[in-house]
């Protein structure tokens, strides 16, 4: 049983797209997520999210794509996520993080030849073209702008040296949208961007990391040694690369955010259930005052994130900043994740700590969020930032 949600308030376009991945999660992804979750392994419904135009969702259609709008991206990572967050996040690497870069920045020939294909996700040999984002480096991650990857022009190529940390989709994917420094006194402003073909010369990927959640996606190091890549894979214009980084990065929140709502709704749905069916002390849990308050403040933590999250999604629709409000959306909605699934863990008491119930993966899937795309601490910097800027006028 699911409760009421804020959707039926949506145009038809948002509320059929809704519809669409509400039914996929619950029907194909839900009831397998504990497997793969378990297995670490890649879920076999990528390629369904392919079918259904989820992996090109907001990649123009001349490019193959389905053409959507960053509504229907948060509207729908929240149900795959709600369904299993490693497919969230496996979505929104690649759409948000791979896709969007190649999509704005490149050139007509870059987006027929890296965005085309990966934006409906399909091979001639019937596998996934998968993309992923290599910006996080072992030694830097919160300081984006450190970068100590390289690439040096020689003749008609670039030759990529260094390690990226971290990489979502890293063991699926054929091709990263990579940044590296091709002019290290400039600090930031020297960093570019590049479209780096993974079956390139000298290329190798790191172990698979082992991880407390969304265990069915992958995530190892990109190792770049002498990797030799076309000079035309240059993605914008050399030392653009941190803006186009930064960029990348706002709407990308609004994709984390969307995940993080769909673990805190798959939490509220688990703990409600249960708490109707759980009798104490000679009745329903759910009767118990203390155990009303904790649904209360699940379902007000995670509606106020949805608003925050929908509101970021709509300004970046209308073509206007939305850099503040993308971090308050990330950072508000992993906080509801996070206290939204320890919350039902707390309601389903035992039942909560064992993997016959979904609340602890829920609870291991939730924490990610306040990571990556950038810690708590850092939305904090972009918020805080951005409005003394505001005040400073
Ligand atoms: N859009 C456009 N430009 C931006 C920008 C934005 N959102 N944010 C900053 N800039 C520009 C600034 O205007 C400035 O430009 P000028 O040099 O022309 O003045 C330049 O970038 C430098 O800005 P800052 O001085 O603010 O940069 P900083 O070095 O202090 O860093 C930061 C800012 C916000 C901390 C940034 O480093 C950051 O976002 N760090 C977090 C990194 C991160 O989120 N990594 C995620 C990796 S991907 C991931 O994790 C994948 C996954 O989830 C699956
Ligand atoms: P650090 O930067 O070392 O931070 C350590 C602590 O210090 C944190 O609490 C941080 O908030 C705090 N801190 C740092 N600087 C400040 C500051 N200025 N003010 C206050 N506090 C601060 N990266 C990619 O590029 N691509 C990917 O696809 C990707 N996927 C990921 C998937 C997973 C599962 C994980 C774990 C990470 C992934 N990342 C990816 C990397 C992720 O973005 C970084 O882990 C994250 O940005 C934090 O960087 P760090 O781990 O180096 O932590």
């Amino acid at each position: 049983r699911r409760g009421y949600t804020t959707h039926s308030q949506l145009p038809e376009e948002h509320r059929m797209l809704y519809e669409m991945c509400r039914r996929f999660a619950d029907e194909e992804i839900a009831p397998n997520a504990g497997k793969w979750d378990q297995k670490h392994e890649f879920p076999d419904k990528v390629k369904d999210l392919a079918e259904l135009g989820l992996m090109g969702i907001c990649t123009p259609d001349e490019y193959g794509g389905s053409g959507l709008d960053a509504m229907s991206y948060a509207i729908a990572m929240e149900e795959i996520s709600r369904g299993c967050a490693s497919m969230g996040v496996i979505m929104s690497a690649h759409n948000s993080l791979y896709l969007y870069p190649v999509q704005t920045f490149g050139n007509h020939e870059q987006k027929e030849q890296w965005a085309a294909p990966y934006a409906t996700c399909a091979s001639d040999d019937g596998s996934l073209k998968i993309g992923c984002f290599g910006l996080s480096e072992p030694g830097n991650g919160s300081d984006a702008g450190a970068a100590s990857t390289t690439a040096t022009l020689d003749g008609d190529e670039w030759i990529i040296n260094g390690t990226k940390a971290w990489i979502t989709n890293a063991y699926e994917s054929g091709a990263a949208v990579v940044f590296a420094t091709t002019d290290k006194s400039k600090k930031h402003k020297g960093i570019s961007a590049f479209i780096v073909p993974l079956d390139s010369e000298g290329f190798s990927l790191g172990a698979k990391e082992d991880k407390l959640g969304i265990r069915a996606s992958s995530t190892a190091n990109l190792i770049f040694d002498n990797v030799r890549i076309p000079k035309e894979n240059l993605l914008g214009k050399e030392g653009e690369g941190f803006k186009i980084a930064m960029q990348t990065l706002d709407g990308g929140r609004i994709g984390v955010a969307g995940q993080a709502l769909g673990i805190a709704s798959a939490s509220i749905d688990c703990a409600v259930n249960y708490a109707l069916e759980r009798q104490a002390f000679g009745k329903p849990i759910s009767s118990l005052q203390s155990i009303q308050n904790k649904i209360s403040q699940m379902v007000n933590a995670r509606d106020a994130a949805r608003l925050l999250t929908w509101r970021a999604a709509q300004l970046k629709d209308a073509g206007q900043k939305f850099t503040r409000e993308a971090a308050q959306a990330k950072l508000i909605a992993s906080e509801a994740a996070t206290m939204c699934s320890h919350q039902a863990i707390q309601i389903l008491g035992g039942m909560g700590y064992v993997t016959e119930m979904p609340a602890e993966r829920y609870y291991r899937d939730a924490r990610i969020t306040e990571i990556y795309e950038g810690t708590s601490e850092i939305q904090h910097l972009v918020i805080a930032g951005d409005v003394i800027k505001e005040y400073k006028g």
